[in-house]
């Protein structure tokens, strides 16, 4: 199929039901060389395990905040050894993290919110990311937020990172599988992951901003506690909240 001809619409329809593998393996089909697994560390490891399994071409990457767990950082080292995979790390700009801790110190988002150090530490490296794809893919799923993630597709043009005159494509094969089926693919393929979920840890971000939740509580609820549900995106994934479609 040619690329051009691609009717992202109609193939989010078709593929709406479809079991993640066979999401991912259209998006290794048509974008391979192109495509990119945005791997930040937690339960998103299932996108890789499927891609190995299906084969072919495509590249891992993961933004390293500076504030991940020790875990995390073992955690992306054990996927690259186990798959034989590169992950490609990017880091923020030296500069803009000097300016901002130094103007207002290594925890300002507790006093006015998370926006401006993921701006900084996210979502401009994730535009160097993404620089180089022609489309990615997130480990999104509706069930992790209800107020920003229920309406997820499979796949879409991606509303915040698409250029004026080139679309970049935005894969969430997992968008329909609850959390659940998520651990129990983990569990019956023997997939690494993460020891922090061993202890408590549900949805894992940057260090200061995750916490492990009680039993019952939503996983969302262990990240940016201190702050309104309906706002708690970092930017990577700004086009779900109604009004921030350009990151
Ligand atoms: S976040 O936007 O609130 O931080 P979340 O932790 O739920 O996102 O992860 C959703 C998806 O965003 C992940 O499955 C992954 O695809 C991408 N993502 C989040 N954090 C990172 C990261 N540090 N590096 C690469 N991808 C990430
Ligand atoms: Fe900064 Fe917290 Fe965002 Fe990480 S999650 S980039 S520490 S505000």
């Amino acid at each position: 199929m040619e690329l051009e001809t691609l009717d992202i619409p109609e193939i989010a329809k078709t593929l709406a039901e479809k079991h993640p593998s066979e999401i991912m393996e259209f998006a290794l089909e048509n974008y391979g060389g192109g495509l990119g697994i945005s791997f930040s560390g937690a339960e998103d490891v299932v996108l890789i395990d499927l891609a190995a399994k299906i084969g072919g071409k495509f590249r891992v990457f993961s933004l390293d905040t500076g504030r991940l767990h020790s875990e995390t950082y073992q955690f992306l080292d054990k996927v690259r050894e186990h798959y034989g995979i590169p992950v490609e790390i990017f880091f923020p700009q030296v500069a803009a993290v000097e300016r901002l801790v130094k103007e207002k110190g290594l925890f300002s988002f507790y006093q006015d919110g998370h926006k401006e150090c993921c701006t900084v530490r996210k979502v401009e490296p994730l535009k160097r990311a993404l620089g180089s794809l022609e489309a990615w893919v997130t480990g999104q799923r509706r069930d992790q937020s209800p107020s920003t993630r229920a309406q997820v597709a499979v796949v879409e043009v991606d509303p915040a990172f698409s250029q004026p005159g080139r679309d970049l494509i935005k894969f969430n094969p997992l968008a329909n599988w609850s959390s659940k089926q998520v651990w129990s693919y983990i569990r019956e393929n023997n997939v690494p992951f993460n020891p922090l979920h061993e202890r408590g840890f549900i949805s894992i971000g940057c260090a200061p901003c995750t916490r492990p939740v009680l039993p019952g509580q939503h996983e969302r609820e262990g990240r940016w506690w201190w702050e309104d549900q309906t706002r708690k995106e970092c930017g990577l994934h700004a086009g779900n909240i109604e009004g921030q479609a350009k990151a």
